[in-house]
């Protein structure tokens, strides 16, 4: 990045996100053990966190790609989701993570939910890295989360805000921005 452009403030640097990261896949490990998993990451938010995760994870593992993208700008989520790319195997019977970068309104997790529920996975379960508990409007439960965090609008590792920022190392805020 160039150094004359202004940098987001540092909210999460990158040495917690990797602390934690060894903690959700220490979990994971545990809680799948004996098990084949298949992990998805759904794009295009994830695939840093993704790639950081699933290299901690000690369990035989199938990596699947999805693609979604919620209509509408950056700064409020409409629900409408489309999907850009999808998984190139089946799930049924198979032990299925989904590794999400965040989940704000949880409505893009919803619609995901209910997707791949329909391909009859032996298990189902969320891992995110982000989570805003004051603004999710849907009744969906996570079962890994990384940090939990208020409205602030964050960007990096992975995150953007008009497409850029996602090669920032750590979890960074804009100021004056609210999600
Ligand atoms: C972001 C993020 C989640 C979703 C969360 O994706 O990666 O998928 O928003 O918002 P919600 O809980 O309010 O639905 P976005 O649609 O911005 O696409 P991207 O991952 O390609 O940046």
């Amino acid at each position: 990045m160039k150094s004359e452009m202004l940098l987001p403030k540092v909210l999460i640097p990158e040495a917690k996100i990797k602390e934690r990261i060894h903690d959700l896949a220490s979990e994971i490990s545990f809680d799948y053990r004996g098990k084949d998993v298949t992990a998805i990451c759904v794009l295009k938010g994830s695939f840093v966190f993704f790639a950081d995760l699933i290299r901690e994870i000690d369990l035989p593992m199938a990596c699947e790609f999805m693609g979604l993208s919620s209509y509408g700008n950056k700064t409020t989520s409409s629900g409408e989701v489309k999907v850009t790319l999808d998984l190139t195997e089946p799930l049924s019977g198979k032990h299925v993570i989904i590794i999400e970068d965040i989940v704000d309104s949880g409505l893009t997790m919803q619609y995901l939910l209910n997707n791949l529920n329909a391909r009859k996975p032996a298990s189902l379960k969320v891992c995110s890295l982000l989570f805003k508990p004051e603004q999710l409007k849907s009744d969906i439960k996570l079962d890994y989360v990384g940090f939990k965090l208020g409205s602030e609008f964050v960007v990096g590792y992975g995150l953007d805000h008009a497409g850029r920022y996602r090669q920032l190392p750590y979890i960074g805020v804009i100021e004056n921005e609210r999600h």
